[in-house]
């Protein structure tokens, strides 16, 4: 047979759990849309596709669409992941799609992820806490090796997009967890020589069971990573270092 005869293209079914918490008449419930698979076609498409030929109702976010921004997270098949990552390829014909547990939902498949990711980093000061801030202090910054500036680096790397929160069940059951993107931040901080802070400083934010001491090493969050973070391992790590600190 002629390699020219095209490839039959696969009829997806995107099944999307609508619902709109301001509309006192809604009530959550699954909705079928089929389309036509493309070649090299993401969520991100897919969905866009849906909403400029089907239903402009239905509700997502996007900014980036290159895994950058952190605002397509959704729950695919029952797992948190990006949807501008996330080819149709990979999946079977029948996609589920949700949104991802663990924040307020804002409508359908948008959750109002920012809201989380600001308390938590002021409940945590998630900041560098440096000597340069204080303006009557003229110094240099701490000469840094290389590898630990790439070490900070990567952890840095972090985008926010609230799948480790999605994929972690301390969380779901402990609202005020810092979850594995709280911890990372705090773990990444305290490797920094820059900041000023003590142990128990740190053991202050994070030495409690909303901090290193709820994590139950589920490593859900790491699974579910885009960036491929090594949480458990920071995790552990930041645990392990507030422990020493008490028995100093
Ligand atoms: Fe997303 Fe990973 Fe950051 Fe969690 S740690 S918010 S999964 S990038
Ligand atoms: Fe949750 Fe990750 Fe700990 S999934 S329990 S934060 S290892
Ligand atoms: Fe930015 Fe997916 S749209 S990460």
């Amino acid at each position: 047979m002629s390699e020219l005869i095209a490839r039959e293209r696969r009829q997806l079914e995107l099944r999307v759990l609508r619902y709109n918490p301001q509309d006192p008449d809604a009530t959550p419930a699954f909705q079928s849309y089929f389309l036509e698979e493309a070649d090299a076609m993401t969520l991100f498409i897919a969905l866009n596709e849906i909403r400029e030929q089907q239903d402009p109702s239905l509700q997502f976010d996007f900014v980036c669409r290159a895994g950058i921004c952190g605002s397509c997270g959704m729950l695919i098949n029952g797992k948190p992941g990006l949807a501008c990552r996330t080819l149709t390829a990979d999946l079977p014909a029948r996609i589920n799609l949700a949104p991802l547990p663990g924040f307020e939902l804002i409508a359908d498949l948008s959750v109002n992820t920012g809201k989380w990711m600001r308390a938590m980093s002021e409940r945590l000061e998630t900041w560098l806490h440096a000597a340069s801030d204080d303006p009557d202090i003229d110094s240099l910054e701490p000469v840094m090796e290389p590898e630990l500036a790439q070490e900070i680096y990567e952890l840095e790397r972090c985008i926010e997009c609230g799948c480790c929160i999605a994929a972690c069940g301390t969380l779901q059951m402990r609202e005020d967890f810092a979850g594995a993107v709280g911890l990372n931040k705090l773990a990444r901080l305290r490797l920094d020589p820059r900041d000023t802070r003590s142990d128990a400083d740190f053991y202050e934010l994070v030495g409690d069971e909303n901090g290193v001491f709820g994590c139950m090493s589920l490593l859900g969050c790491e699974d579910s990573c885009p960036k491929d973070l090594p949480l458990g391992t920071q995790i552990a790590w930041l645990r392990r270092r507030m422990v020493a600190s008490t028995l100093d």
